[in-house]
């Protein structure tokens, strides 16, 4: 087991990710179960008010939503992710949704804006485990009463699991690297029942699992959907 956990591990991050997106990464579309888990909810509750998609990216899964009538905001830590939001918001004739940068060595809930929804598409793996689960938490006590809770991680059958080793305090580091992701530091839940035991305040209607072989690789997926109880 490697012990040592870098302390410098939230600029580490941000700045791998800055670099990521300045080579040119994009993603158009969001996944199936998503799009699966919006239009479950569309008819079951709607999505009054304004969706949060934290650690949005490129923003896939921020554009389908708009696409879709939503108000969406967008958070990262990465403001090259936001400003190509923002250029593909324009470049698509879209009202620019709001956006705000993540500091992940602040605490989170200050940083949050008003939002009546949380999306959290395999973003918030991307961390320290005492930091996600902190995360996890803040989203949940920001998150008003009745607001949808959409939070999708990699599981231990996961490609990100099975290239990375575990660190002293449960977290992981890549041992080999897997999309120019060398150096980040990683949580992933061991079971379904971990990550079910990060969402308290969260009634869980579902958890989704998916996955998919890619090159020969096995990725698979946990989804959380629920309410804030
Ligand atoms: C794998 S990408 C997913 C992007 C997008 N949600 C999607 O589904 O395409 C992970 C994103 O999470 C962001 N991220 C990393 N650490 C984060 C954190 N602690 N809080 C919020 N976002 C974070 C990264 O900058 C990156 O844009």
């Amino acid at each position: 087991m490697n012990t040592a956990i870098a302390p410098d591990v939230p600029e580490a991050n941000t700045q791998m990710w800055d670099k990521i997106y300045r080579s040119g990464s994009m993603l158009w579309y969001p996944a199936e179960a998503l799009v699966r888990l919006v239009r479950r909810h569309e008819k079951s509750d709607g999505f009054a008010g304004t969706i949060l998609d934290h650690g949005c990216g490129t923003g896939n899964v921020a554009e389908f939503l708009t696409r879709s009538g939503h108000a969406v905001h967008c958070t990262d830590v990465s403001s090259e992710a936001l400003a190509i939001v923002s250029q593909r918001f324009a470049k698509a004739g879209l009202p620019n949704p709001g956006i705000t940068l993540i500091e992940p060595r602040l605490d989170l809930g200050q940083q949050l804006p008003q939002f009546n929804h949380v999306i959290a598409w395999q973003s918030l793996c991307y961390g320290t485990r005492p930091n996600t689960i902190a995360s996890i938490a803040s989203l949940v006590e920001v998150l008003p009463a009745g607001g949808c809770f959409i939070m999708c991680f990699p599981t231990a059958n996961d490609l990100l699991y099975r290239r990375s080793e575990p660190l002293a305090d449960g977290s992981r580091c890549f041992s080999e690297s897997v999309s120019d992701q060398m150096g980040a530091v990683l949580t992933i839940p061991e079971s379904e029942e971990e990550l079910r035991s990060w969402c308290s305040g969260i009634t869980i209607r579902d958890v989704v699992e998916y996955g998919m072989r890619f090159a020969g690789e096995q990725n698979q997926f946990h989804v959380i959907y629920g309410v804030k109880a």
